[in-house]
């Protein structure tokens, strides 16, 4: 006790990242259990700013265990890049955990990707073009490159050969390219092998030890519900399970091991990528909030598509991930916006009212949002550090987010430094102040 899984409610990007390092603080694990290095976490600390794809957010706290666990697709290059840049700066990246069993995104991979978004064109899914999906197919098909082979030249030299060869053929134009040449992959495997070794452990059972021993765990969710492979908006979704019920599968624990789930919600939405989006916003507004919230795609650098926070795929999000705490970001954004416009209903392209996230492709795609208008803000709440402080629009179109969603509120970002936050709800400090 206690097991804490955080995920996102939205399309990602929702500030998983601070949410993560300020309960980190008081964690003795943090493992990310899901996704890849299409995943990207910007942290701002004391000043210097942190990117990571593969490395949980608590590298930062020295001395604390930071496990890649099973189910997340490791590019070892990526890896490596990032441990190497964070002894540069002088982290101590001794508490690193890698697990053994988790996959490895190969060159190849990454090359199907590419090729795939190609041929799909115009109906392209907009992925991040890092190998995450293909990875994952050659997972469940069971020709992937785990962690654990990187050690034995001889296994990973067949294992790689088995799954060159359906690429060999699928991807002949690139016959040359060094992405599909048996030789330098195993040598390149072979050295990142050597590198990571150190890393490499039974993560399940850390967690296990941890778990057991009344320390407290967090699992860091990457990408969000509604990328997600099983319920989001298949299929401009990502390859993995970023709902909470996968942190078991993806870090090895029981369902009974988790005893919170965060859910983590910008006071907007925004999208990478292609698919549906019913609350998007191709105007002066949405321009308004990419500009004010930075809305950039950390790891490839894409303009989030932006557009008003929708009730909606919120709800459906806080059942589905079954939250028991909601951590709301970026409410500073919406200074300056009169009306405050919340999505609380679709509607269909043949007219029915639409109070649920609808399940059917077809329905979604034509669904529009129908929306409740706020009064806005004008003042700066950067300096606000309790919810009393808020300006009383603030407050009502937090408790409009409550009532509708009946999640509680436990955390509201209001800037992007890590202090600018509200602690909020019925304990006003998190739990974990115990562990
Ligand atoms: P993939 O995960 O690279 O296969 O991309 C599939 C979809 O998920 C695309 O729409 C991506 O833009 C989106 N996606 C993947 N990772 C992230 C993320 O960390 N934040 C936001 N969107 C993401």
């Amino acid at each position: 006790m206690p097991g804490i899984v955080i995920v996102g409610t939205q399309w990602g990007d929702e500030g998983k990242g601070k949410v993560t390092d300020l309960l980190a603080e008081r964690a003795d694990v943090v493992v990310r259990f899901q996704g890849g290095n299409n995943a990207g976490h910007t942290i701002v600390r004391d000043g210097d700013q942190f990117k990571l794809h593969l490395i949980p957010s608590g590298i930062l706290y020295a001395g604390k265990k930071c496990v890649i666990g099973n189910g997340v697709v490791i590019n070892p290059r990526v890896l490596i890049g990032e441990i190497e840049d964070l002894r540069r700066r002088r982290i101590d990246v001794g508490g690193l955990r890698i697990s053994a069993n988790a996959h490895l995104v190969m060159p190849y991979h990454v090359l199907l990707d590419e090729e795939s978004e190609r041929k799909l064109g115009k109906l392209e899914i907009g992925t991040t073009r890092r190998g995450i999906g293909p990875c994952y197919a050659d997972k469940a098909a069971r020709l992937g490159v785990r962690v654990q082979d990187l050690l034995d030249a001889k296994i990973l030299r067949k294992k790689v050969m088995t799954a060159l060869l359906p690429k060999q053929q699928a991807l002949r134009p690139f016959a040359r390219d060094p992405s599909l040449d048996l030789h330098a992959i195993t040598e390149d495997c072979l050295r990142y092998g050597h590198r990571i070794e150190p890393y490499i452990a039974d993560t399940a059972r850390l967690c296990w030890e941890a778990l057991d021993s009344g320390r407290t765990v967090i699992f860091e969710g990457a990408q969000a519900t509604m990328l997600d492979l099983d319920h989001g908006t298949y299929p401009f979704v990502t390859s993995s399970n970023p709902v909470a019920g996968a942190a078991c599968v993806g870090a090895g624990v029981g369902p009974t091991d988790i005893n919170e789930v965060w859910g983590v919600a910008k006071a907007y939405s925004t999208r990478v990528g292609a698919g549906p989006f019913p609350t998007e916003l191709d105007d002066d507004i949405g321009t308004y909030l990419q500009e004010r919230g930075g809305e950039i795609g950390t790891t490839t650098g894409r303009r989030r598509r932006c557009g008003w926070l929708d009730l909606v795929a919120l709800r459906y999000a806080a059942r589905l991930n079954r939250l028991s705490a909601l951590a709301i970001t970026k409410l500073d954004v919406l200074a300056g916006l009169d009306p405050i416009r919340v999505a609380v209903r679709y509607r269909s392209r043949e007219g029915a009212v639409l109070d649920e996230f609808p399940y059917h492709q077809t329905i979604l795609h034509g669904a529009t949002a129908e929306y409740e208008d706020l009064p806005g803000f004008d003042a700066d709440i950067g300096a606000c550090r309790s919810e009393a402080e808020l300006p009383r629009e603030a407050r009502d179109y937090l408790d409009l987010i409550r009532d509708r969603t009946g999640a509680e509120i436990r955390l509201v970002g209001v800037g992007p430094r890590r202090d600018q936050v509200i602690w909020t709800g019925r304990r006003a400090e998190p739990r974990l102040r115990a562990a």
